[in-house]
């Protein structure tokens, strides 16, 4: 199905600035840009709501094959889809861990059957697929685990790790925790069961460990290396003295400046457990002013599903992980009505700068010629976010209860309507991003 549209009046995120006028969208591109263009297909009146490139969340997990109670491709799109989220980047923990080129076909197949976005996805490392790695066809990049969370995906040892650097060209994303680290530390307080310890097991010393030892890998061999979801002062420090000619970009997720220890553990208990923690209130201002001043490229949500009832066990059994998809742009938007920042920073930061790092075709700015990937928000509308209402599989989410103003209203994959008026039309179906880089 081939949708045209003409979308007028929007106050229009623009690469050099907002302006109001109108986007013609026609066969999955955006045609015209401008004031008065030639109407093609349905015409939006768009006064009053403001048109921004699709959001593109750079990491999510959508549990799909293997854990799919939790989540799956068609419902974590979904979630997406109402989130104003356009393009993902899904991570390989899967059941099976998705390493090797015969599984991630397998999941290409199955995501082009369930998703109402567009996809993308990373290949797991283990210490012994570097073939695959490296031979595998049009994926965003290689993810390696340095330290264990959800799932068995794992490369711990140095020796393992320099084997990944030394050898190929593709984008290494790392989840960067020291597994010795927090063994250490795990050892010291295994007597201890309460939540609030999780950020003194995984501490300020296994995250900078871990991120400086991948930032030495990198350096050594000039390899491209992306940090996900930072989230320590230290790191953020760390990363401020890099040398001019690096080929490191950095991720971080609201949750991460926005929910701080130790009254998160306190309010919301083994729902706040995630991996890297949240912790207190100085990493998050630093980590903000990390994104504000540049050192932090992008955000993404780390979108992480568990059931409440699983998340329901005492800590030690409850698992790592928040959901997340569906919130990250209204609390953007929200910090955008309070002053904190601006709607292009929130382009910059969540649709430019991943299209941009992952080299996704067509993907990231309001142009002539690029996907017709948008979304249209109302700044004014409020609304509280409500465990029971939300569209991943797991219903809640850690902000349950708190109001927002500015929520996405209209999402346009490929210029398809995929959600509007509250609902998804669950017809469509997203296509495979293509990695340019
Ligand atoms: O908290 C987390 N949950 N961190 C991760 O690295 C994995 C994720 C998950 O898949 O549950």
């Amino acid at each position: 199905m081939n949708a045209s549209m003409t979308i007028r009046h929007a106050q229009v995120v623009l690469p050099h600035g907002v302006v109001e006028c109108d986007v013609a969208v026609a066969d999955g591109k955006i045609q015209a840009i401008g004031t008065n263009v030639s109407q093609i297909g349905e015409e939006i009146d768009a006064a009053g709501l403001t048109l921004l490139p699709g959001i593109i969340d750079p990491q999510v997990h959508f549990r799909d094959p293997g854990v799919t109670h939790k989540e799956d491709l068609h419902t974590g799109s979904c979630a997406a889809a109402a989130g104003g989220v356009t393009s993902f980047l899904d991570m390989p923990n899967n059941k099976p861990s998705i390493v090797t080129a015969e599984l991630m076909a397998e999941k290409k197949k199955d995501a082009a059957q369930k998703c109402v976005v567009n996809y993308g996805f990373f290949i797991g490392a283990t210490s012994y697929n570097l073939t695959e790695l490296n031979q595998v066809k049009n994926v965003c990049g290689i993810k390696i685990f340095m330290g264990s969370s959800t799932g068995d995906l794992l490369v711990s040892d140095e020796k393992d790790l320099e084997n990944i650097f030394a050898n190929g060209s593709r984008l290494i994303a790392v989840h960067a925790e020291s597994e010795a680290v927090m063994q250490e530390n795990n050892a010291l307080f295994s007597e201890i069961h309460d939540v609030a310890m999780h950020p003194r097991i995984r501490d300020e010393a296994a995250a900078l460990q871990a991120t400086e030892l991948a930032v030495k890998l990198s350096l050594k061999y000039n390899r491209r290396l992306h940090i996900l979801h930072l989230t320590t002062e230290e790191e953020v420090q760390l990363l401020r003295r890099l040398p001019q000619d690096n080929k490191i970009s950095v991720e971080v997720c609201p949750q991460h400046f926005m929910l701080t220890a130790p009254e998160c553990y306190q309010t919301l208990g083994t729902l706040a457990q995630m991996n890297p923690p949240l912790r207190t209130a100085r990493h998050g201002k630093a980590l903000w002013k990390g994104l504000k001043e540049g050192i932090i490229d992008c955000i993404a949500t780390d979108h992480a599903p568990h059931t409440l009832q699983e998340k329901d066990q005492p800590y030690g059994k409850a698992p790592s992980g928040m959901p997340g998809v569906e919130t990250s742009l209204p609390l953007m938007l929200n910090r955008v009505n309070q002053g904190e920042c601006t709607l292009q920073e929130v382009v910059k930061w969540m649709c430019e700068a991943p299209a941009r790092l992952y080299g996704m075709k067509g993907k990231g700015n309001i142009e002539v010629g690029m996907d017709a990937d948008l979304v249209l928000v109302d700044m004014n509308q409020k609304k509280t976010v409500s465990n029971g209402q939300l569209f991943t599989k797991v219903n809640w989410s850690p902000y349950h209860g708190i109001e927002l103003q500015g929520w996405p209203i209209r999402t346009i994959v490929n210029g398809q309507t995929v959600f509007w008026e509250g609902k998804i039309i669950e017809n469509i179906r997203g296509q495979e991003i293509e990695f340019v880089n």
